[in-house]
């Protein structure tokens, strides 16, 4: 046991009995001390090491104060005493210093962590663009705004008072199935039912039930009906809905409103045509078609039959007609002294048309491989 410092023993039960092995034994201890500091390289081994060598009942420093000074004999006593204390300064003044570096490191580190270089270029956010069914909604509205009307939108949910009754298509009518739609689930007891809008047309009842004539009013929005998803049908699609309605609206003035859109959005070379169709709420009603963009209205491409309108010439644009006098009826409108017009766009198929998409599932995907090409 001699000159190993055991804490836990007496000098005596150590064998030292001399002043020069004290000095020796307090020589090692400090050496011990020593060593240990070198593992201490961040706040928790500072921590440990002061644990080890300060801990009030545990530490080092109060074992050598109980075993070594306490139960030293008194000829040595004195001895101890002065190497103890020495010690305990030592100690001190070496965990001060150590905790000052590990403190002030982690000041450092943080403040190399945290500055900014000014200099350095900043970080490259690129501005996205709207989405190309946004910029043809855009497009036709402003068409559409340049000749008097204005934008409102509506709810996509819908009672089907407003998606169908008021729109003259009664409970049974065959027509509804073309428009098979979402029914939301709800709570028992609810009075209405409610569903997904499969038209923007609710939204010519609203405005009506709104506001007297004179009505000039296209709706842009999104729809939802339950076809199954192929390169021209999607569940979730948009349409712009327009209503005009005024004491002497003719079916000229419809001609003209829907013949001057088509020209300042398609451009002024396309001819235009009717042909006559059916919808609940409009009387007469018409599909309104455009001669094929691509091919010039010939129905030939490239020495061969146009892929786009099939060698027809023509392409069908949307379903529009003079608002049926029995709708003004569920607005309280006065039959025999307004008329109007009123139409609905389906935008996808307009902007394929326009831009030669060939697949309305794009719209939907979001890969901006296809967006960045609509910037
Ligand atoms: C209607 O929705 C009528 N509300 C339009 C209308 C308004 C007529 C006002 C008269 C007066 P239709 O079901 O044909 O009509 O749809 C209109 C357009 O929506 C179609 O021409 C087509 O472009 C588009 N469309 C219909 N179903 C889908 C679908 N599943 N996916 C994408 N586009 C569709």
């Amino acid at each position: 046991m001699k000159n190993y410092p055991n804490f836990g023993f007496s000098l005596a039960d150590q064998g030292i009995e001399t002043q020069e092995q004290v000095a020796s034994l307090f020589l090692t201890v400090r050496n011990l001390f020593d060593n240990a500091a070198l593992e201490v390289r961040d706040e928790g081994t500072l921590t440990d090491w002061r644990n080890a060598w300060l801990a009030r009942k545990t530490g080092v420093l109060t074992m050598i104060g109980d075993n070594w000074l306490k139960r030293a004999p008194a000829s040595l006593k004195g001895h101890v005493g002065r190497q103890f204390n020495q010690l305990r300064l030592y100690v001190d003044e070496k965990f001060e210093e150590q905790r000052q570096r590990i403190e002030g490191g982690a000041q450092e580190s943080a403040l190399t962590r945290e500055c900014i270089d000014l200099s350095l270029p900043g970080v490259h956010r690129p501005i996205g663009s709207h989405h190309l069914i946004r910029q043809v909604f855009q497009e036709i509205e402003d068409i559409f705004v340049s000749i008097g009307f204005s934008v409102v939108e509506g709810p996509e949910i819908e009672t089907p008072y407003y998606n169908f009754e008021a729109l003259n298509i009664p409970e049974f009518h065959p027509v509804r199935d073309d428009m098979d739609t979402f029914y939301l689930e709800l709570p028992k007891g609810a009075k209405t039912p409610l569903l997904l809008r499969t038209h923007t047309s609710p939204m010519q009842i609203r405005t009506m039930e709104k506001q007297k004539p004179p009505v000039r009013v296209i709706v842009p929005g999104k729809v939802y009906r339950r076809d199954n998803p192929d390169a021209t049908h999607s569940f979730a699609f948009h349409q712009i809905e327009g209503l005009a309605v005024d004491t002497d609206i003719t079916f000229c003035d419809f001609t003209g409103a829907i013949e001057y859109f088509v020209r300042q959005f398609f451009g002024a070379s396309v001819k235009t045509r009717f042909r006559p169709s059916y919808f609940p709420f409009t009387e007469p009603s018409v599909e309104f078609d455009v001669s094929c963009p691509f091919c010039g209205g010939t129905g030939n491409s490239n020495g061969g039959t146009c892929s786009k309108c099939k060698g027809a010439a023509w392409i069908e644009l949307f379903g529009a007609g003079m608002v049926d006098p029995a709708v003004y009826g569920f607005v309280n409108y006065d039959a025999k002294k307004v008329s109007g017009f009123a139409f609905g766009i389906g935008i996808d198929r307009l902007a394929m048309l326009k831009y030669g998409i060939d697949d309305i599932q794009v719209f939907f995907q979001n890969d901006v491989r296809f967006l960045r090409q609509f910037p």
